[in-house]
């Protein structure tokens, strides 16, 4: 299996606080919360990544299970895991996530800056997939790049600031290249009700949100 975050993988986290600020960071654990989260809740990580996320709602007493395609990826989530809380134990999982096949068994999905690697036909089917692995009533959390409203100069920054990111993605690990996607209105159109939306900024403009919907049951 090519591993395409071999080079960018063991700086990707350093790279997203210096891009945002942090912002990232909030963004991902934003709606993992005792609120949203409780202790034995079985919850699906897509394309982890470092996985301060996945870190997070297992130390809110949550069931983990973690996929990425990355060998490079996961092995920087174990050493976070491993240097933060060596007590918690997450399931890990190598593989393509169309490839995960536990329909209906999750009470939350978690894709965090993940369907943005896809171009839009393949991102809907990943989406689709996703929600499909969630229980009736299961959530769906969503973070990523806010889609681009406001004043003129403010769509040109949030666009600006978007493809400056998709290229560098797009160069080293062949990611689609395409606008920003607008996931609530996808969301919807794929049957979900949309229950909470949280916007990180940068410089006092919104970049980033972070969208919680769930399964109708
Ligand atoms: C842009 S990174 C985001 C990582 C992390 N979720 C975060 O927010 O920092 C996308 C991740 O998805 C993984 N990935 C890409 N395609 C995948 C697939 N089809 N199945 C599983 N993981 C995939 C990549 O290896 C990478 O770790």
């Amino acid at each position: 299996m090519q591993d395409k975050y071999k080079h960018i993988g063991p700086v990707y986290d350093f790279l997203s606080n210096l891009y945002s600020g942090k912002s990232i960071q909030d963004c991902k654990t934003a709606m993992l919360d005792a609120n949203n989260v409780k202790p034995g809740d079985r919850i699906l990580i897509a394309g982890v990544g470092h996985g301060r996320d996945a870190l997070r709602a297992a130390q809110l007493g949550a069931d983990v299970t973690v996929v990425d395609l990355s060998e490079t990826m996961l092995r920087k989530f174990r050493e976070l895991l491993e240097s933060e809380a060596p007590e918690l134990s997450v399931r890990t999982i190598h593989d393509d996530i169309m490839n995960i096949d536990e329909h209906e068994s999750y009470d939350m999905v978690v894709a965090n800056f993940f369907l943005n690697v896809f171009d839009e036909p393949r991102m809907v089917e990943v989406l689709r997939h996703l929600i499909s692995l969630g229980k009736p009533r299961a959530q769906l959390v969503v973070g990523d790049f806010i889609y681009p409203t406001g004043n003129i100069l403010a769509r040109l920054f949030k666009k600006a600031y978007w493809y400056t990111a998709v290229f560098i993605f797009w160069l080293f690990t062949n990611n689609a290249f395409h606008q920003v996607y607008n996931y609530p209105e996808h969301l919807e159109n794929l049957g979900l009700e949309i229950r909470d939306k949280k916007r990180f900024s940068l410089l006092n403009i919104n970049c980033y949100w972070s969208i919680l919907a769930e399964k109708r049951g």
